[in-house]
């Protein structure tokens, strides 16, 4: 059986990491390698319904209880979904996953960051991804592309996108070898080909 990756794909909102995810996947599949792909908020099943609260709900959403339904939504992607597939030896592919938890409530929203470690911890049982990969874009040009139609987290400001993308990059220094930084501001196939080294070097390919 082959051996199965766990590949996460990070950034702040409007960063291309989900039109990055999909050309690599695509990349792969022509290399015949079993992809799954997932998502967090959203993964299939119980987490479209975390998504629709998280993204949608449009009243108070404490921050503690913000973090909790990320947690819970990891928990179950992780579960039902990652764990399962890289078992039996599949490339997963993640649009976010543990990173966001501690970008976003953690050094966005201002929660402890050592607690959101080590609740991220919990919810996926200690499994790590093989490769994370951060998309890094000035802020100015991803608000740009998320433009005007805003979801509840897309609403947040652009001084806490700053600090989403500051802790990214901090994220980034303290695990060097997990956490690789791409810059998003070049042209989408210069990128893809930056991701495919990335993941080349990960899969020995
Ligand atoms: P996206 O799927 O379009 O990237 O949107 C998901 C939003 O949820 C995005 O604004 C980032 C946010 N998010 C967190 O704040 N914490 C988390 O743990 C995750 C997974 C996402």
């Amino acid at each position: 059986m082959n051996k199965g990756y766990f590949i996460t794909f990070e950034g702040a909102d409007g960063c291309g990491k989900t039109t990055q995810l999909e050309l690599l996947k695509d990349y792969l599949k022509n290399k015949r390698y079993d992809v799954v792909v997932t998502r967090e908020p959203g993964a299939k099943g119980l987490g479209e319904k975390f998504r629709e609260i998280l993204l949608n709900y449009d009243g108070v959403v404490s921050d503690r209880c913000e973090s909790f339904l990320f947690l819970a939504d990891r928990s179950q992607n992780i579960d039902t979904i990652v764990k399962p597939a890289v078992s039996s030896g599949k490339i997963v592919l993640c649009d976010r996953h543990i990173d966001s938890s501690t970008a976003y409530q953690g050094y966005g929203r201002g929660l402890d960051i050592q607690q959101i470690k080590n609740l991220n911890s919990i919810a996926t049982g200690g499994m790590l991804p093989d490769l994370t990969i951060v998309f890094d874009i000035d802020i100015e040009t991803s608000m740009q592309r998320v433009g005007k139609n805003k979801d509840r987290m897309e609403n947040s400001g652009v001084e806490f996108f700053n600090r989403v993308r500051n802790g990214y990059l901090e994220l980034a220094k303290q695990e060097p070898d997990r956490i690789k930084v791409v810059d998003s501001t070049g042209s989408i196939e210069d990128i893809h080909k930056h991701v495919v080294s990335l993941v080349s070097n990960l899969l020995a390919m």
